[in-house]
């Protein structure tokens, strides 16, 4: 067997309005019956072969054994999230909590809501930490199967029916407050001591230009939006752009090959953002070359693609604006940038 089943790890007759004959039946028949039917489908899927047997069937296998996967996970999470008064939370916590959910009582409201949302339909109330965020999210699922990518819960009341129907019959409200009033926080505390020692996935670096300053598309639309000078030069290159039928609204196009040719008419007073198709190379030397000659000058995280991954507004891309190397140079207006565009 590759699973192997956990001891139940709250201790069911301190528990406060919680009885052990619901944990018990819980960890025996539900717990109990997504492990062992875990390990059937794991043997199930290793003694086929995977050339031979159809599509339909492994798909067919696979999910399930995500969700049975899933279903121990998180059912090992909820034993361990039960034995404590679930009112005293570790400074920690405590602080944690806060700097993601401001009060205590709103992160409380938030989860019983979540849970009352839930009564009458299978799923889970989970509170993950999230490393690519650094920073901790309630959420449902609706079932096992659901988890948030990276995610690491680290508290879970689990709203199927079979987790409170023996006791509480249709009053799931009821359970729900008995699970609050036996929340294990010092344990909760341990899972996200854990949890925030896990690195974030790795960041796109680009070695070469590691030390070069840069701006991402959610800050140029602040500066834009709070009215703040910006220079927003479009160095994508010219095979790209002469088939390219939009620009980022107040940015001007400028040939990244002739920059001795324009450089002239930037502002060294004001910012200057420099971009091309996805954020790589040549929007970062051109950076380069503009810092070099003394000016403020930043790449734009992404470039373009990123711009209109936020829906960023754009303009038409005129040609006579790839007729040289770029024509008229100006400050952005705030205004221009207000109206969606009409490319969008
Ligand atoms: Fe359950």
């Amino acid at each position: 067997m590759r699973y192997k089943i956990a001891p139940l790890f709250c201790r069911p007759w301190t528990l406060n309005g919680i009885s052990p004959r619901l944990i018990e039946s819980h960890y025996e028949n539900d717990y109990g019956n997504a492990l062992r039917s875990l390990n059937a489908i794991t043997a199930e899927l290793e003694a086929l072969d995977p050339a031979t047997t159809p599509a339909a069937v492994i798909h067919r296998l696979k999910r399930d054994e995500v969700a049975l996967l899933n279903s121990t996970l998180l059912h090992e999470l909820y034993f361990a999230s039960l034995g404590g008064d679930g009112r005293t939370l570790p400074e920690l916590m405590a602080q944690a909590i806060a700097r993601d959910f401001g009060p205590v009582k709103r992160w409380r409201d938030e989860f019983i809501a979540l849970a009352h949302g839930l009564a009458g339909g299978p799923g889970w109330v989970l509170l993950t930490y999230v490393p690519r965020d650094a920073r901790l999210i309630n959420h449902t699922t609706a079932g096992h199967e659901q988890s948030l990518a990276g995610g690491i819960p680290i508290l879970a009341l689990d709203m199927y029916e079979h987790a409170y129907h023996l006791e509480f019959g249709a009053n799931p409200a009821a359970y729900v407050a008995a699970f609050m009033r036996n929340i294990e926080w010092d344990i909760a505390l341990e899972r996200y001591q854990n949890a925030v020692k896990v690195e974030p996935p790795p960041r796109l670096i680009q070695k070469q230009f590691a030390d070069l300053p840069s701006i991402t598309v959610e800050e140029v639309k602040g500066m834009i939006g709070s009215g703040k000078p910006v220079q927003i030069i479009d160095t994508r290159p010219r095979h790209y752009s002469t088939r390219a039928h939009e620009i980022m609204q107040g940015a001007v196009w400028r040939d990244p090959e002739r920059v001795d040719e324009w450089i002239g008419e930037l502002s060294k007073a004001e910012p200057v953002v420099t971009f091309c198709v996805y954020g790589f190379h040549i929007g970062c030397e051109t950076a380069v070359t503009l810092r070099k000659a003394g000016f403020d000058a930043r790449y734009l995280v992404g470039g373009h693609y990123a711009w209109k991954a936020i829906k960023g507004p754009l303009t038409l891309l005129e040609d006579t604006s790839l007729s040289g190397t770029g024509r008229v140079m100006r400050r952005i207006q705030p205004e221009e940038q207000s109206a969606d565009s009409p490319l969008e």
